[in-house]
């Protein structure tokens, strides 16, 4: 398959009208829409073998589990973890995250213990580790950036002592679409023997990761970020941490043996898969990676950027339009204000004429407290947009600027 308008005809929701205009839907860093093929295959499931997993001894619950664990092996191969029992499935990156922050709170912090995250982090890649930081008396400590929105490395280098346990920085940020030198993080972090967590909420998508090759400890995301389903994701975590941590949530399928003076704690990875999980979604998200394969993930990564490329072009032209984010190494994302023009409005006029962006401060507080600025409109493109959707959003741009002025 390639990179171009065929792609559209996965998804029947981008030929509907909004407001009497075609729907032109850029975003895509909030969620993705979904090809037919996860849709289907999500429907599929109900239709045929819906069935509670590795409990039941009955045909439907072999097919259901084997569906279940193939989905897992998908997510293995996509992300090249070493083994299949690295790979937890969870509701999405928010819950991979809390789900480390809230165990290593338990178990590797004490008081005064340092935890690094960034000034781009999403919200939930701060609050978790504030919790945490709450529960154990460790310390957050943030590594800056500059104004184009790139991570300052050599304040990163300089956070480290000897108290720093864990670094927790995103891949892709959300709001920018820097793209962070997650090597080089992790390999500084190393250098100190202090393990690394990545928010690939963004990254999963826009740059792909392999885990080995990057070496972190750990890596979330989401799947409907990457055309799979809501409320399905996936925590990676090296054998060995996933081992040393306990659970988090107690209940079936996570447990050996209970009995009212001990419970013992069942193998990765159903140590921390407390009830029954989300299998619909697994297997929506094996067909939505699947989907990725088959198009080509570098040629999708490749095309973001030159719509990428081709929109900066021609919105750098829009008079008085301010770019906010022109980090060195960028995904898919365009922040930006007309002049002093509050993004929400700026939102509104263009969603009536047909376009989908996203306004506010997108879960980055402290990072627009930083720029000073309330919040951005923010574009964000995906395989199915168009170089033509691109043109119909820069007039667009330009007509609402007039109406604002
Ligand atoms: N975290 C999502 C975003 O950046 C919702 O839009």
């Amino acid at each position: 398959m390639n990179v171009d308008e065929k792609i559209r005809q996965f998804f029947p929701i981008l030929s509907q009208q909004v407001h009497g205009k075609p729907l032109i839907y850029l975003d895509n860093a909030a969620t993705t829409q979904k090809p037919i093929t996860v849709t289907d295959a999500v429907s599929d499931y109900y239709e045929t073998i819906n069935s509670n997993v590795h409990r039941g001894a009955h045909y439907l619950s072999t097919l259901a589990t084997e569906a279940y664990e193939k989905a897992r092996i998908q997510v293995q191969k996509f992300i090249n973890a070493k083994y299949s029992h690295e790979i937890i499935f969870t509701r999405g990156t928010t819950e991979g995250i809390n789900l480390v922050a809230a165990t290593f709170a338990q178990k590797m912090l004490k008081a005064d213990d340092e935890v690094i995250v960034s000034r781009m982090e999403h919200h939930s890649n701060i609050v978790p580790w504030q919790l945490a930081c709450e529960k154990s008396g460790a310390v957050l400590k943030v590594v800056g950036i500059d104004q184009n929105g790139d991570l300052l490395l050599d304040d990163y280098q300089q956070l480290f002592t000897k108290k720093t346990k864990i670094v927790a920085i995103t891949h892709t940020s959300n709001s920018l679409g820097t793209i962070n030198p997650i090597k080089q993080i992790v390999d500084i972090a190393h250098q100190h023997q202090v393990p690394v967590l990545l928010d690939g909420a963004q990254g999963i998508k826009s740059c792909g990761i392999d885990v080995q090759a990057v070496d972190c400890d750990f890596y979330c995301f989401s799947g409907h970020k990457i055309y799979a389903p809501m409320g399905i994701g996936v925590l990676y975590g090296k054998e060995h941490w996933l081992e040393q941590l306990p659970p988090y949530q107690g209940g079936g399928e996570m447990i050996k043996h209970v009995s009212f003076e001990k419970t013992t704690f069942n193998d990765l990875p159903f140590k921390f898969e407390a009830g029954t999980p989300n299998v619909a979604g697994a297997i929506g998200l094996q067909h939505a990676l699947q989907f990725v394969e088959e198009v080509g993930h570098q040629q999708m990564i490749d095309y973001e950027k030159e719509l990428l490329r081709y929109a900066v072009e021609q919105m750098k032209e829009i008079e008085n339009i301010r770019l906010i984010g022109t980090a060195k190494e960028k995904s898919a994302i365009i922040s930006f204000l007309l002049g002093n023009h509050h993004p929400a409005d700026t939102g509104t006029l263009i969603d009536f004429m047909g376009i989908a962006v996203r306004t506010g401060h997108h879960c980055t507080q402290p990072l627009m407290d930083y720029l000073n600025i309330p919040g951005t409109v923010r574009a964000s493109f995906a395989v199915y947009n168009t170089k033509k959707e691109i043109d119909v959003f820069v007039k667009a741009l330009c007509s609402a600027q007039n109406m604002l002025d």
